[in-house]
Order: structure tokens, then sequence, then C-alpha cells
């Protein structure tokens, strides 16, 4: 499949995935030894863990990588290069955590979090831990016009960096509950200004900042979008209650320059809204016409907030549905996270029907293997 520059040699793509395994932001041989080994299991594309922009208060843990500085480049030429050299694509996930700032990690005082209203999220079900939510839940100031100028220039020098170190696209973490996705969100965004107001202006920051990422890119470097309904503040939280709200959502993203549209969901097979079987994926394609991912429990019977809390997710053998929707293209692209941490050969196995591995919690405590 092709999209602009970027022709992948199959539909499976590696989900943005934190690792923390980044000391001072910085990715070492150990990230690269990670990412390569996907890409030698055949994986079409690799989308990395999330990465901070070049602001401030982008990510607060200290093992995030960064897409700024000179060391932390440097790492990254090295990812880059490593995929590239088993047959590889791999592109970015630009993260700024917005409202979130101060969740994985303590915070110094002084740097303010961006958020649009200054509010963290409604009162809804999360797993964050009570005394985090009692603090992050007190208000904070919005975000003025400076600071917006600030971070959509951060989004945009980050994404030239992605382009002057060799990586194949510019993927933004646009869901969760994050920043782009908290000014999409009513209960964080309740600006009245050109910022806020109804679906449509809620939708123009994350524009602004493709606009400018398109801008520094040029017209031939694929642009993916992640967006969710749910936010790690609020499970049950939307940001379109209907297909005609998704609809103007996801249409400014694309006319702003979004080529790929991930839709994030807990079962890419999941119906979106009442009185259809479409999943978010499959609304997405069928609203814009853009190219679509899906995914979420790809071949797991678990979701990853239910194997969080239970340890383990046995394998479940939901290919053959996966296979039939991207067969009468439903979407296009197969997003799959926790398998592959369970199984860097993982598309190998999905090529040759091998059984499919279990996922363990402990994989997220082990280092990078
Ligand atoms: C350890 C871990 C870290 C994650 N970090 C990110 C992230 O940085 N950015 C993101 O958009 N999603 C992140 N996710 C969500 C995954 O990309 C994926 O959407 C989710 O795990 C559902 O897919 P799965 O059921 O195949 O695991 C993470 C998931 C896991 C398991």
């Amino acid at each position: 499949m092709t999209i602009r520059s970027l022709t992948v040699p199959n539909r499976v793509v590696m989900s943005p995935m934190t690792r923390e395994h980044s000391p001072g932001g910085v990715p070492g041989a150990d990230v690269a030894a990670y990412y390569r080994r996907r890409a030698e299991g055949g994986t079409g594309l690799i989308i990395t863990e999330g990465v901070a922009i070049d602001h401030p208060s982008a990510v607060d843990s200290p093992d995030v990588p960064r897409l700024h500085g000179a060391e932390a480049l440097e790492g990254w030429r090295d990812v880059v290069a490593g995929v590239h050299a088993a047959g590889g694509k791999i592109i970015p996930q630009l993260w700024h955590v917005g409202p979130l700032w101060g969740a994985m990690a303590e915070v110094d005082p002084s740097i303010a979090p961006m958020r649009p209203s200054g509010l963290w999220g409604g009162p809804g079900h999360t797993y964050y831990p009570s005394d985090y939510v009692e603090r992050a839940s007190r208000p904070t100031a919005a975000m003025t016009d400076d600071d917006i100028e600030a971070v959509i220039a951060a989004f945009a020098r980050s994404a030239r960096h992605a382009m002057e170190v060799g990586f194949d696209g510019i993927a933004l973490h646009g869901g969760h509950g994050y920043l782009l996705d908290s000014f999409l969100w009513a209960a964080t965004n309740t600006r009245d200004d050109h910022w806020g107001g109804d679906v449509s202006g809620r939708t123009r920051f994350p524009a602004a900042v493709i606009d400018a990422i398109r801008a520094t890119v040029g017209p031939e470097v694929p642009i993916f979008f992640r967006f969710s309904q749910h936010k790690q503040q609020d499970y049950a939280a939307r940001i379109a209650d209907t297909p005609d709200e998704l609809a103007v959502i996801l249409n400014a993203l694309v006319d702003a320059g979004v080529d790929v549209l991930d839709a994030s969901v807990r079962r890419f097979d999941a119906p979106a809204f009442e009185g259809s079987t479409r999943s978010l994926a499959g609304w997405a394609k069928h609203l814009t016409g853009a190219v679509t991912m899906a995914v979420g429990s790809v071949g797991l019977g678990t979701t990853l907030q239910e194997s969080l809390s239970q340890g383990q997710a046995g394998a479940l053998d939901n290919i053959p549905e996966l296979l039939r929707l991207l067969g009468r293209s439903e979407f296009d692209l197969a997003g799959v996270g926790r398998l592959h941490l369970a199984d860097p050969s993982l598309t190998r196995r999905l090529r040759d029907a091998s059984p499919l591995p279990e996922f363990d919690k402990q994989l997220h405590q082990l280092r990078l293997h």
C-alpha cells in the first residue's frame, strides 16, 4: 500500500507504545535493537512510542524519548537506520500530554500544564489513583494565545527534526485526553474564542497543528492522526455523539493535511454508534474517504484496560474477522499493540498462520526485548 511517499509491504502496523526506556529522553542502542527486531519480524510499519515534542510541559517522565536535542536526535538516527536496514518503515508519534502533565512523574511546579481551559477533565471513571486525580483536578490557567502559538511552533520544529533523522512520516497523538484531544473534548475545552465553541471550533487547534506540520514537511510526507472517543481521564467520554459530529472533526483534520486516521478503540471491530455495526475506523473511512487504521485487541481476548488489571490476556483468534473487514475495505491498516510486545516476529506468525502468542502484564515491566 502506498500513502504519499510511504510504501508499506503489508497492512500490519505496530501501534505506538510508551516504554520509558530512554534515560534523559535519549533513545539508546537497546531501543534501536527493539524496533529493529520488529522490522526483522516483518511488521509493515512501526509507529514509535509517544515522543516528546520540543516544549517544556510536553512529557513529564524523564525516560520517555524526546524529538529534540542533539543527543536524542542522534539516538533516533540510529533507530531509523536500524529499521531501514531491516527493510522496515518507521514514523514517530509526536506527543504533548497537555492536561495530564504530572501523571507519570513528579513535575516542576514552576512549569504550567497546557490545558485549553485550565481543566483536567470530567468526573468520569479513570484508572489514575485518587490522590493524582485530586491534584490534577484543581483548575490551572487556561492556555493563552502565546501558549497556543508556542505549542504549534514546537510541533512543527519536532516534525522538522523527524525529517532530519530520516523518519518515513509523522504521527500525531490526538487521542486519550492528551493535549490535541483536550481541545476536541467539550469537558476540557470550554473556550469561547477562536479555539473553542462548537465541534468545528474545538477542532481548530489540532487542525492548526497539522497545518503547521504539513507546511514544514511538504506535500509528500504522510501524516497520521490518532483520535479516540475514550479518555484516560474518563473511559466513557466522547468527542462526537453522532456520525455527523465525527464527520465535522475528521474532515477538518483531513482538509488540514492528515492522510491516515488512526481510530483508537479497545476492540477493533466494536460498533462505534448505535444502530450500525460499523467500527470507529470504518466510520472514519466512510465519512472522509481517507485511509484509516483500526486497532484494539487484535489476537487477544481481553482489552488493554482488562489485561492491565488482570495481568494476562489470552490469545483469541479474531484474525478471520480482521481479514474480513480489511478485505471489504471497512478500514485499510491493522494496528497491533500488546502482541508486538509479546513477540517481535508477530507479523511473520500472522503470515504463517502460526498460533498467536499470549500477553502478560509483566511485559510492561521487563527490559526491552
Ligand atoms: C505499554 C503500552 C503503552 C502504550 N502507549 C501508547 C502511546 O504512547 N501512545 C498511544 O497512542 N497509545 C499507546 N498505547 C495504546 C496502544 O497503541 C494500543 O492502541 C492499545 O494497546 C490497544 O491495542 P492492543 O489491544 O493491540 O494492545 C499503549 C499501550 C500499551 C500496552
